[in-house]
C-alpha cells in the first residue's frame, strides 16, 4: 500500500472532519497531525511528502476518532491560540473564544490611553487567557485574576508561568469579588474585566455537542435568563474601582440592553458603551465609574 504522507493525511482527515461536521476541519486536522508528529503547523507544509510511520498513524487514528465524535481538538492537544498566544487548556476550563479577544482589545486600548502603571482585575479568569493577553500587551500593569474553580486556577497558573508573568499576575480563588474583600481598603482597580458565565438554561440545551458535552457547565450557565452572574457582579463592582475606574463585561450578543440596565440601576456608572465583535454583534459592555461628588 502507498505510504500515508503528511499531505495525504491532511487531505483525508479534513474531508472526514467535514463529513462529520467538525468545526474548522482543516485547522483541526493540522492541529492533531502537528500534535502527534510534534511539528508546528507550518512544518507540516514543509514536510508535505514525508511518510508517517505506523505508530504515529495508530495514535493519530485514536485522536481523529475522538475529534469526529466532537471532543474539542483544543482539549485533545492541550492548548489553543488566543490573541496570538498559545494558551494551555484542559476540560476544567472554557476554551478561549475569538469573541473574547474584543474584551482584551478594549482593555489594552484603555490601558494604553491611560498610560502609567495600572492595576487590573480579571474576574472569572478560567484559563487565565484574558489576564495573560492583557499583561503581554501592556507591560505596565499588575493583574489580580480570580476564579471559583481551583482546577481552572491550576491551568491559569500554568499559563502565567508559560508566559513568564508570575511577577505581574496574581491568582486568587473564590466567588466573584470575595477573594478581593480582605484587600478592599488598600486595593482599588483602574480596570475590571470579566467574561462571566452568561448562557441561559434554554440556550444551553441548544448548544453544539462539543460545547455541551465537554466544556465545564459552570463556566457557561448563569440561570434562567443567563444574567445571574451580572446581577451579582455589577452591584459590587463600583466599590472595587478607583474614582475614574472602568468595568468591562463580555456579554451574550442579545444581552447588551439588560446588562446596560443593570449598570444604570447601580447609579454608579455613566451611560455604558457597547462594543461589537467581528460578526458585528454586541459583545462587550463598558461602564465608566462616575466621579463621586462631595457636597
Ligand atoms: C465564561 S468562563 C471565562 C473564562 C476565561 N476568562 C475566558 O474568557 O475564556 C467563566 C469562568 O467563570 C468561573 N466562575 C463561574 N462561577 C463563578 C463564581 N461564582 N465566582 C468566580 N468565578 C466563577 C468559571 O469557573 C469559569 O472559569
Amino acid at each position: 500500500m502507498a505510504d500515508w504522507t503528511i499531505q495525504k493525511l491532511l487531505n483525508w482527515i479534513t474531508d472526514y472532519f467535514t463529513q462529520k461536521g467538525v468545526d474548522s476541519p482543516r485547522l483541526s486536522a493540522e492541529m492533531l497531525l502537528g500534535y502527534v508528529l510534534n511539528l508546528k503547523r507550518i512544518e507540516l507544509y514543509t514536510n508535505f511528502d514525508k511518510p508517517v510511520d505506523a505508530a504515529d498513524l495508530a495514535r493519530l487514528r485514536e485522536y481523529v476518532k475522538r475529534a469526529a465524535e466532537h471532543e474539542p481538538v483544543a482539549y485533545l492537544v492541550g492548548h489553543t491560540e488566543f490573541y496570538s498566544l498559545e494558551i494551555d487548556v484542559s476540560p476544567a476550563v472554557l476554551i478561549p473564544r475569538p469573541d473574547t479577544e474584543v474584551l482584551v482589545e478594549n482593555a489594552v486600548g484603555f490601558l494604553r490611553q491611560q498610560g502609567g502603571r495600572r492595576f487590573v482585575c480579571d474576574l472569572c479568569t478560567g484559563s487565565g487567557c484574558v489576564a495573560v493577553a492583557i499583561a503581554k500587551n501592556h507591560p505596565d500593569c499588575k493583574i489580580i485574576a480570580t476564579d471559583v474553580s481551583s482546577d481552572a486556577l491550576e491551568i491559569a497558573a500554568a499559563n502565567v508561568a508559560k508566559h513568564g508573568l508570575e511577577d505581574r499576575i496574581e491568582l486568587r480563588q473564590g466567588h466573584f469579588f470575595e477573594p478581593l474583600l480582605p484587600y478592599l481598603d488598600k486595593q482599588r482597580f483602574d480596570l475590571i474585566v470579566v467574561n462571566p458565565p452568561y448562557v441561559s438554561d434554554s440556550e444551553y440545551a441548544g448548544l453544539d455537542r462539543n460545547v455541551r458535552d465537554y466544556e465545564p457547565s459552570s463556566a457557561l450557565l448563569a440561570g434562567q435568563d443567563g444574567l445571574d452572574a451580572y446581577r451579582q457582579i455589577i452591584p459590587q463592582a463600583s466599590e472595587h474601582l478607583t474614582d475614574d475606574g472602568v468595568l468591562m463585561l463580555e456579554i451574550g450578543y442579545e444581552q447588551a440592553e439588560a446588562v446596560s440596565r443593570l449598570l444604570a440601576e447601580t447609579g454608579d456608572f455613566s451611560p455604558p458603551q457597547v462594543k461589537k465583535d467581528t460578526a458585528s454583534r454586541d459583545r462587550v459592555v463598558i461602564g465608566l465609574k462616575k466621579k463621586q461628588v462631595c457636597v
